[in-house]
């Protein structure tokens, strides 16, 4: 018994050192230590031994045992050892790399646009005020002095909805709506917003575009404001020595009415590409909120005047981007937004 012990021993061993998986060392203790192992068999077997050989032979199996358990129990930590070696150099992070590049965003160069413009209207007193762009034509026309059939209604084609209800052709109805809600008292906003109409796209045309509106109406409120007004919004948007002229012009709901032009930026007024050999640039209409219209949203227009602009915002990204494409704005090419990520402004 102790020779067929001692080979046991042996080839158990020899099987530990052999092994290169931890599940197959598990596989080895089972087999060599597990209850249906051939050493607890021979434990069972002790009965038949005479007395007296009994201990010894008990001693000796515990340290068979014991020696068994200890080899496995190196092995073990050796392949323990050796997985973790390997799983960290699988894992080395090599510094010298160069880092990967992050893709930063930024807003769209319309979006800096207004947001510039509403800066400058802010800094003077202006609340920002928005409304629908899908709107009643009594808001988008009526309110606005255009009566059904009025002919300036055909500057604006438009998409309809139904009978009464359109996408807003321009941000001038929020006017008719903040006069509506503030009944009568004074007014100082400015509204940006998208509007919409039925035009054939191409390099200057876009069937939808944005539009700033301004609005101020109180006690006393004169041309010269407006101009005022319109001078110190030029000279902080396109630089400090811009000059600007008033044109007459009309609109139904500003009577008189005028288009505000700006001293070419590029050229300075001596004729260039940008102002096409003019010296100007036109940015935007105005004029005095037509009595009519004061009156039909409720305000005395003995005792209240205004003045009202609108200008377009893709108008002004183009001439102070250079961009030639109203397109470009809309057909989301990275190549061409991501060409404002680092533009200062
Ligand atoms: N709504 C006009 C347009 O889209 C622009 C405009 C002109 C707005 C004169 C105004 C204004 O507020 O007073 O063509």
């Amino acid at each position: 018994m102790e020779t067929k012990l001692q080979a046991l021993k042996e080839e158990a061993i020899a099987k530990i050192k052999a092994t290169l998986d931890t599940k197959e060392l598990n596989d080895i203790r089972v087999k060599y230590l597990g209850k249906k192992g051939p050493i607890t068999d021979l434990l069972k077997g002790m009965g038949k031994l005479p007395a007296e050989e009994r201990p010894k032979m008990g001693q000796l199996v515990n340290v068979i045992r014991q020696e068994v358990t200890t080899f496995l129990e190196e092995k073990k930590e050796e392949l323990e050892a050796k997985a973790l070696e390997e799983r960290l150099a699988s894992e080395t992070i090599d510094v010298t790399l160069p880092g990967r590049e992050v893709k930063v965003g930024n807003h769209h160069p319309i979006t800096r646009v207004a947001e510039e413009i509403e800066d400058i209207f802010l800094s003077m007193g202006y609340e920002i005020a928005e409304g629908p762009e899908v709107e009643k034509d009594f808001y988008n026309f009526e309110a606005l002095n255009l009566p059904p059939d009025h002919p300036a209604r055909d500057m604006q084609d438009s998409f309809y909805i139904s009978e009464e209800t359109l996408l807003r052709t321009h941000t001038s109805p929020v006017q008719a709506r903040v006069m509506e809600q503030k009944k009568g008292e004074p007014i100082k906003i400015i509204c940006p917003g998208k509007v919409y109409r039925r035009d054939s796209d191409d390099a200057t045309h876009s069937h939808q575009f944005s539009q700033i509106e301004g609005l101020v109406v109180g006690e006393n409120i004169r041309m010269s404001d407006l101009k005022g007004t319109l001078d110190l919004f030029a000279k902080k948007m396109f630089g400090a020595d811009r000059e600007i002229r008033l044109r007459p012009s009309f609109f139904p709901f500003t009577e008189p009415s005028v288009e505000m032009d700006i001293s070419c930026f590029k050229c300075g007024g001596d004729g260039c590409n940008v102002c096409k050999q003019t010296g100007w640039i036109e940015i935007l209409g105005g004029g005095m909120v037509h009595p009519n219209v004061l009156e039909m949203a409720g305000y005395d227009s003995k005792t209240m005047t205004g003045f009202a602009f609108g200008m377009g915002q893709e108008r002004i990204a183009m001439l102070r981007y250079g961009i030639e494409d109203i397109r470009n704005f809309f057909t989301n090419d990275l190549r061409f937004l991501s060409q404002f990520n680092h533009t200062e402004l």
